[in-house]
């Protein structure tokens, strides 16, 4: 998949088929099934280095990550995103992490959050600063040639100022800034937009009201495409399993039963036996 697909995808309705993906040999898997694009997610701090937010991963995290994805792929679009951007940051470094994620870590795209929410003391329903500082950067970077892909709804960065893992979106004031957000990131010169965690209804109106294509987890069948985390799909995570996650296999019991059926033979001197001996 090029960058110039995903227009013509949108237009043509067919629809974008994105997994996160961590390594060489998950890419090389995804290739061979067919994934449009491959999202090097900071969901990576989570399910593969045991944190347990997406805040403490780090611009050198991700470019390790997707150094090894591009490895392994042939075919498909990279997104890699942009960790957590501390509000203390200057811009200028922000944009200057992103710029070597594509360079050192070869994505071909990268990914940023916008928080449009309503700040957990309820008060002051929108948080401009956050925003207007995400958006700034996503300007920047578009401005010098950088493919930006958005991401708003509940955006997992914004953990603290959401009070949580919630569906965002229900209420009208954050509706609308969320339908003002998109169309302002669309006029800037993203590529994609992620909607995660709002209601279908609005993840529906977003889509029709814009020329780039959406990619929807946990916002509905009407997104122009779909994106979960590779780990939930497999069944590798014990503990949280979103309502939204479809498991499409148990590969955390096969891992299980494997270890442990290995254990048993090395401490019943079954293995190695003379098949694997030399
Ligand atoms: O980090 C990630 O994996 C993501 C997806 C869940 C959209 O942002």
């Amino acid at each position: 998949m090029k960058i110039r697909d995903f227009k013509s995808f949108k237009r043509a309705k067919r629809k974008i088929t994105v997994l996160t993906c961590y390594d060489h040999e998950t890419a090389r898997i995804h290739n061979e099934a067919g994934v449009d694009v491959l999202l090097v997610g900071d969901t990576v701090g989570m399910v593969k280095l045991g944190y347990d937010s997406t805040i403490p991963v780090t611009v050198d995290d991700m470019i390790l990550f997707t150094k090894a994805v591009k490895r392994g792929n042939t075919n498909a679009f990279i997104v890699a995103d942009v960790p957590f951007i501390p509000k203390k940051k200057h811009n200028k470094a922000a944009v200057k992490d992103a710029k070597r994620i594509i360079s050192e870590g070869g994505a071909d795209a990268v990914k940023i959050e916008v928080f449009c929410g309503r700040s957990q003391s309820g008060k002051n329903a929108l948080s401009p600063k956050d925003r207007v500082d995400s958006i700034k950067i996503i300007k920047d970077l578009v401005k010098s040639g950088i493919n930006v892909m958005g991401h708003v709804g509940l955006t997992p960065q914004y953990i603290k100022e959401m009070g949580g893992y919630k569906v965002q979106g229900k209420d009208i004031e954050t509706a609308q800034s969320l339908l003002e957000t998109v169309k302002e990131l669309e006029n800037i010169g993203i590529f994609s937009i992620v909607l995660e965690c709002i209601p279908a209804s609005l993840a529906a109106e977003i889509t029709d009201g814009l020329s780039i294509p959406t990619i929807g987890i946990g916002a509905g069948r009407e997104c122009d495409g779909q994106v979960l985390v590779i780990d939930d799909i497999l069944g590798l995570c014990s503990n949280l399993k979103p309502r939204f996650v479809k498991q499409y296999a148990d590969v955390r019991k096969i891992i299980l039963r494997a270890a442990k059926n290995y254990c048993a033979d090395v401490r019943r001197r079954v293995f190695p036996g003379k098949k694997h001996s030399f």
